[in-house]
């Protein structure tokens, strides 16, 4: 079997090593994906993720994130949960240790801190000034939003996993919530077929089901290449509003090939396996103008 993991955007590459060494060694996909993200999540530097991501309209970090095990089919996920670096370990706890798949708010908070985890402030100093200068002039998202880390691995024993994560849209109204970590859009895997994630404005890629369009459309016997092109294509058509933003997945199918697809130019996918660690620019988009 040949193990491999994907994810996206520049600094998925620093986040693949941690989870590489984990498949390597013949550890999970779950535990691989879970333990890679976390490097996005408490990076300052990545402004879409975890600790140091861009706050919310109300000057305070709400994260999203989500964990899929395509063992079972196995969920969990966090939403608009505040002063928790690593949301995609939380996640996973409501997957491993709740009846439940998805927790918010208050409630996701209170779950994380009797499962143990540390709080922390989220807002750096980047983002704080970055928030009160958005108050001052209203002048939309900063440049530098490089949006979720998705991450997907097959690991040796031929299980898949996939996860999500994300600080969401910069500025956004508390309480906004979007694609990362609902099942079926920001994420989804079964080692029946593949897994596959998006990244992206999230108001968009919510409305067409896309990762779990790409797992079926493997399923159905595309290659991960065309799967995802078949779903970027598939949103762009239907959903007329999304062409002015970068949207993308990525995709792995069971027997470790990958492909990825976006709506503009620009996206890069971080691949790391037996044979290379590298950065891939999408060798498809569509290329409507526009942000993001
Ligand atoms: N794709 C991340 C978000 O829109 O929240």
């Amino acid at each position: 079997m040949s193990h491999i993991v994907v994810s996206t955007w520049r600094f998925g590459l620093a986040s693949n090593q941690p989870a590489w060494e984990i498949l390597k060694s013949g550890g999970s996909a779950l535990d691989a994906v879970v333990r890679g993200v976390e490097v996005a999540e408490r990076d300052p530097a990545v402004r879409s993720v975890g600790f140091g991501g861009y706050p919310n309209a109300e000057g305070e970090v709400e994260v999203d994130a989500a964990v899929m095990d395509g063992r079972n089919l196995g969920y969990g996920a966090v939403a608009g949960l505040r002063k928790i670096a690593t949301p995609t370990a939380v996640a996973r706890r409501v997957m491993e240790k709740t009846d439940h798949v998805f927790l918010v708010g208050n409630g996701a908070l209170k779950f994380a801190r009797a499962q143990g985890f540390e709080e922390c402030n989220m807002l750096t100093e980047h983002g704080r000034r970055a928030w009160k200068k958005w108050k001052r002039e209203r002048t939309g998202p900063p440049a530098d939003v490089h949006d979720t880390i998705g991450m997907i691995a097959l690991d040796q024993h031929g299980n898949l996993a996939a996860a999500c994560t994300t600080s969401g849209a910069a500025f956004k109204l508390p309480g906004r919530v979007g694609d990362s970590p609902l099942i079926g859009s920001g994420l989804y895997t079964d080692n029946d077929a593949g897994a596959a994630a998006a990244t992206g404005r999230g108001e968009e890629i919510a409305r067409t089901c896309g990762s779990f369009a790409v797992v079926e459309h493997m399923r159905q016997g595309k290659s991960p290449q065309e799967a995802c092109e078949a779903v970027v294509q598939h949103l762009i058509a239907r959903v007329p509003s999304a062409r002015p933003f970068q949207m993308a997945y990525i995709a792995i199918d069971k027997y470790g090939n990958w492909g990825a697809a976006a709506a503009r130019s620009g996206f890069l996918s971080a691949v790391t396996s037996n044979v290379e660690n590298q950065l891939y620019k999408s060798r498809f988009f569509i290329g409507y103008g526009g942000v993001g």
